[in-house]
């Protein structure tokens, strides 16, 4: 697998009142790639940011990448303000609308990345139809709604069969890990085949971010290392 190991920190373990000034704490110490968390209160028992948010972020680090996370019901609502906002990559879920190949193409069509995600009590065998028509799949490794618990291993499985099935068809899609990531979880997501790495809460409680991401930028060399 060629595909370059991202690690990603999500901003809901930021602190929200220097949003601005912890994003670019990220990009200086090294990130290419921020995750920005959207919850709607109703697919998940929480609230968050939204495309206000998201707009304050894409001003305060221009040259950064912003991967949306929507945990909403019906996403296609928001498609399009999420990206006026500045995202560049918008991940929605499975289990939030019935429109799922409308949504993927929806945001493609605009030039952005489109990624779909599934719940730990969702199977993976529901995304293989999607393979081909989306550019990332997001594999949730917590119960969504909040930061700070702990890694549900047996998504592990997810990710390799994925991987192993994506491999046979030739397509080289990113597969995200989301929830409980730090060096020894993140290390597992990627032998079993994981190219995108969202760490929350184990990222924003190191004193040295930039120590931080190169200790879990040596995981890249795993990425490499896979047939
Ligand atoms: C759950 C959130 C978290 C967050 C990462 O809905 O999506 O998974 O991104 O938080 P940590 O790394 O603290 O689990
Ligand atoms: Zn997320």
């Amino acid at each position: 697998m060629k595909k370059t190991i991202y690690i990603e920190p999500s901003l809901i373990a930021a602190d929200w009142a220097r949003m601005g000034e912890e994003a670019k704490s990220c990009y200086d110490a090294g990130i290419e790639i921020l995750h920005l968390d959207v919850m709607d209160g109703h697919f998940v028992p929480n609230l968050t940011m939204g495309p206000a948010l998201v707009a304050a972020i894409r001003k305060a680090v221009p040259k950064m990448i912003l991967d949306v996370h929507l945990m909403i019901y019906n996403p296609d609502d928001y498609v399009e303000q999420f990206i006026q906002a500045g995202a560049d990559e918008i991940t929605f879920h499975l289990e939030a609308t019935e429109e799922v190949e409308h949504v993927l193409s929806y945001i493609r069509v605009t030039g952005k990345k489109a990624g779909l995600a599934i719940k730990p009590e969702t199977t993976e065998t529901l995304l293989l139809k999607y393979l081909d028509k989306a550019d990332k799949l997001l594999i949730m490794t917590v119960e969504p709604g909040f930061g700070g618990q702990e890694f549900l291993p047996d998504m592990l499985e997810k990710v390799s069969f994925l991987r192993e099935n994506a491999t046979k068809l030739g397509i080289e899609i990113d597969i995200q890990v989301d929830g409980g990531i730090n060096f020894e979880t993140g290390r597992k997501s990627v032998e079993a085949g994981a190219t995108r790495l969202v760490t929350g809460s184990h990222f924003f409680k190191q004193k040295d971010r930039a120590k931080a991401v190169a200790q879990y930028n040596e995981l890249k060399a795993i990425g490499k290392l896979k047939k």
